[in-house]
């Protein structure tokens, strides 16, 4: 490829939640400018999840170093700490990345969906940040599309178990008569609507909080529970054996404070579940007797076993990424003999048109049926001569022969007007 495609990632595989949270680029306006100005890249696309913070670039470098080095001086980690947690990866092998994020292939929950509408919202953002350009924008909107067709076709995440429901089965393994107890569910987002739906599935009763009533009441009208005031739950952890957090609030909403002082109150144990990434809840809290802490590192394990006992559909996918990612390099590829193939058929059809119309006038030709027949004469010589080396050049170019393209280029005078 004339222009590499690289990807840098950390994610949940090879970091626990509490390295991850190190990576996260709070700042992301600023980060693309970063690491376009220092990182060689002329294009990039930031995915942050609560699983991965991941960076795909557009580069005529592929210099990896020059991608750590911008991201430790965007989050202040020294790079060193960059070498047990980035994974990089190039051309086709971040394509086949890319497809296996589409298809929910490499997602902490199998197949899930949540993470296909966060890439389009990267994207999104990318393209308004005029981060990303005609190779990145054609790249996600092809690996969207073909995401989502692997998904339809291979049914990979059908009958899948959302973060929320995993939640969920953690919280009834470790507490007796989950029933029975109170529950608390702090958060009105994506990801407490998907742990609602499944306490609300398994008919538990449950309390829901929020920063402003107002929202908890919608929450709880569309997803069930019942509303109660974030203040009085801050003063009120006492009253609740089991507490889900999803919130994305920067600092710790649940405090070792806060818990030490509920457990004083209560003659039972409780049982707090973090799904948040950064985290909400203080760790401490796990040494305080009686608390159970759980974060988004036990969930992965429990989606350990989910994966095992769907192996057949990830050969499956795989077989079909394996397929789908040499025609997205190839198509990647010929994008970059587009422009001139575009801009020579464009100045051809120009010289033709001019061409046509001095020869009409000297004709002094009046009868259209006359000049439809001549006009389709042109267009039909011109595009006879020139059809095939512009196929020859595309063909080039997706064979990764820049140096084809580039001599083209020279004969037909093309100059580059795009990045
Ligand atoms: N989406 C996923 O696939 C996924 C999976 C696993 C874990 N997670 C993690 O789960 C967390 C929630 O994600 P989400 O997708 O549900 O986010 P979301 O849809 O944006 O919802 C965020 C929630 O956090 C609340 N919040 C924000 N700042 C707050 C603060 N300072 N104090 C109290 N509440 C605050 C918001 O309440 P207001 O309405 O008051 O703003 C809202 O209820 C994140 O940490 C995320 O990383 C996400």
């Amino acid at each position: 490829m004339n222009q590499n495609i690289i990807n840098a990632r950390v994610t949940f595989r090879n970091s626990p939640i509490h390295i991850l949270e190190q990576f996260i680029i709070k700042d992301i306006k600023n980060a693309y400018e970063q690491f376009r100005n220092n990182s060689e890249l002329e294009e990039c696309v930031i995915i942050q999840t609560c699983n991965r913070i991941e960076l795909f670039g557009r580069s005529k470098t592929c210099d990896t170093d020059k991608i750590k080095e911008t991201w430790a001086e965007i989050t202040g980690l020294e790079e060193a700490a960059f070498d047990e947690n980035i994974v990089c990866a190039e051309n086709q092998e971040a394509l086949y990345h890319l497809l296996k994020l589409t298809s929910g292939l490499d997602s902490m929950v199998l197949g899930e969906e949540q993470i296909l509408g966060q890439i389009k919202n990267s994207i999104t953002s990318a393209r308004e940040a005029k981060a990303s350009g005609r190779h990145l924008n054609t790249l996600f909107d092809k690996a969207i599309r073909i995401g989502t067709r692997i998904r339809n076709s291979s049914g990979i995440g059908a009958g899948g178990i959302s973060v929320g429901s995993m939640a969920v089965k953690l919280a009834e393994e470790n507490i007796d008569e989950l029933k029975t107890k109170k529950i608390l569910l702090i958060g009105t987002g994506e990801v407490s609507t998907l742990v609602a739906k499944s306490l609300q599935r398994r008919r538990y009763t449950f309390d829901v909080t929020s920063r402003t009533i107002g929202r908890s009441e919608t929450f709880c009208e569309t997803m069930g529970g019942s509303p109660i005031r974030f203040e009085e739950v801050l003063g009120g952890f006492d009253n609740y054996d089991a507490i889900f957090v999803a919130t994305t609030a920067p600092y710790f909403l649940v405090t070792n404070e806060r818990i030490t002082e509920a457990m004083k109150n209560k003659s039972q144990g409780m049982m707090i579940l973090d799904l948040s990434n950064p985290r909400t809840v203080d760790e401490h809290v796990a040494t305080i007797r009686g608390v159970k802490l759980m974060n988004l590192d036990q969930i992965a394990e429990m989606v350990e076993k989910n994966v095992n006992a769907r192996l057949n559909k990830v050969k499956t996918v795989e077989n079909i990424i394996n397929e789908e990612v040499s025609v997205l390099e190839a198509s990647m590829k010929r994008l970059d003999a587009e422009p001139l193939v575009k801009d020579v058929f464009k100045n051809i059809d120009d010289l033709r048109e001019k061409q046509l119309q001095k020869a009409l006038q000297m004709l002094g030709e009046q009868d259209e049926k006359t000049i439809k027949i001549i006009e389709e004469l042109t267009k039909a010589v011109v595009e006879s001569i020139i059809s095939t080396p512009m196929n020859n050049i595309r063909k080039a170019s997706e064979q990764g022969r820049p140096d084809v393209v580039e001599l083209a280029g020279k004969l037909f005078d093309y100059k580059k007007h795009e990045k």
